[in-house]
């Protein structure tokens, strides 16, 4: 017996892997977000001190996980103050993602939106419950039926930043299907130029009314923490609730001295401007070496990606820059309409940029 889900994507680069490590200078793989900077020490430090745990820690996180939670959406996110009761860890983002239409309740008979350019696993949450997914950016065009619907700002992979209106507008849709909004914002400290990314919970598109509204939130990219999968999420506390109560029942807790070091970033600001600043050195390199090779770039304004094209099929572009020895990853993965753009990450040294732009210089 087994779940009928789809190969997983990135397995089918293998081959593209193959040639680009043939390459003299070595691969350079650009083709998953993940973190390369060391982890900060104010999260190695607490969870040094956090290594002694012999009893079961909170599902709902220590009490002063919740406050740091609460206290950080408030700081960074502007959704007015919250209570501990409205925010909850989670074991890293993804696993929110791939399993809330099953803690939602979602059933066979109901809908599940997804972004139209969209990170995989919103509709792989959807086909494990049976679903049907549509890919629909436009409020307009959701569908009766609807019982979730998926925003990613800023998305993976478009880089594209949804504001205050469109998402007072999808709420606003939602509420009125009777569907809950659940916005993926795990790229939200990363807007470049200046723009700031607002929250689905932001005061200006909720006016302290919460209902029916989740967002999820990952320190895996904002302070390199990707491996000690330490996230969270907040919102509705109606929602939060039933959540909790299934996570209980499932034991998807996150280990205690993950929440002790989720503690700790959340109150250090420091760390994730430093980190920010790393990335826009290398977005700015990356950028030059990608337009310099005749690529144009779309959205990309926020977020750790380059979605760019060279406007003919992925497949293509992927084995372009595979020649050169980059792994990227085709547009495809995320949908029909990306099928001819790339995602070129920006977890990649200075070193590192530095040399994609002098192999595919022309
Ligand atoms: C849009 C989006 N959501 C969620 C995740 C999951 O992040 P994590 O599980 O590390 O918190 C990612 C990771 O790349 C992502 O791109």
């Amino acid at each position: 017996m087994s779940l009928t889900l789809p190969d997983f994507p990135w397995d089918s680069l293998n081959s593209h892997r193959e040639r680009a490590s043939e390459h003299p200078g070595g691969l350079i793989d650009l083709s998953v977000g993940s973190p390369i900077d060391p982890t900060p020490v104010v999260a190695t430090e607490a969870l040094t001190e956090a290594a002694q745990a012999p009893s079961y820690p909170l599902t709902a996180g220590s009490p002063e996980l919740r406050a740091a939670m609460a206290a950080w959406w408030e700081r960074r996110r502007n959704t007015g103050p919250l209570t501990s009761s409205e925010v909850m860890p989670s074991i890293g983002s993804k696993e929110m993602v791939g399993l809330l239409p099953t803690l939602l309740g979602v059933r066979s008979i109901d809908v599940v939106v997804i972004p139209e350019i969209a990170y995989p696993t919103y509709a792989i949450g959807a086909h494990v419950v049976g679903a049907q997914v549509v890919a629909s950016d436009d409020p307009a065009q959701w569908p009766e039926g609807t019982k979730l619907i998926w925003v990613n700002s800023p998305g993976n992979p478009t880089g594209q930043v949804r504001d205050i209106s469109y998402l007072r507008k999808a709420l606003a849709v939602a509420r009125k299907l009777g569907a809950v909004m659940v916005s993926d914002e795990c790229y939200a400290e990363l807007g470049w130029d200046n723009l700031s990314v607002p929250s689905l919970l932001d005061q200006e598109v909720t006016q302290g009314d919460r209902s029916g509204a989740i967002s999820l939130y990952s320190t895996s990219k904002q302070s390199n923490l990707a491996g000690y999968r330490a996230a969270l999420v907040a919102g509705d506390e109606a929602l939060i609730h039933n959540l909790l109560l299934a996570r209980k029942h499932m034991g998807l807790i996150v280990p205690a001295p993950i929440q002790a070091a989720l503690t700790a970033v959340l109150g250090d600001d420091e760390h994730v401007a430093l980190q920010k600043e790393r990335y826009r050195v290398r977005r700015e390199l990356m950028r030059d070496a990608l337009l310099q090779a005749g690529f144009r770039i779309e959205h990309s304004d926020a977020g750790l990606y380059l979605w760019a094209s060279r406007d003919e099929d992925c497949w293509d572009t992927v084995r372009w820059c595979a020649e050169r020895g980059v792994l990227v990853t085709p547009g495809s993965f995320y949908g029909e309409a990306g099928s001819t753009f790339v995602r070129v990450a920006l977890t990649v040294s200075d070193q590192n940029a530095e040399a994609v732009r002098d192999r595919f210089s022309p």
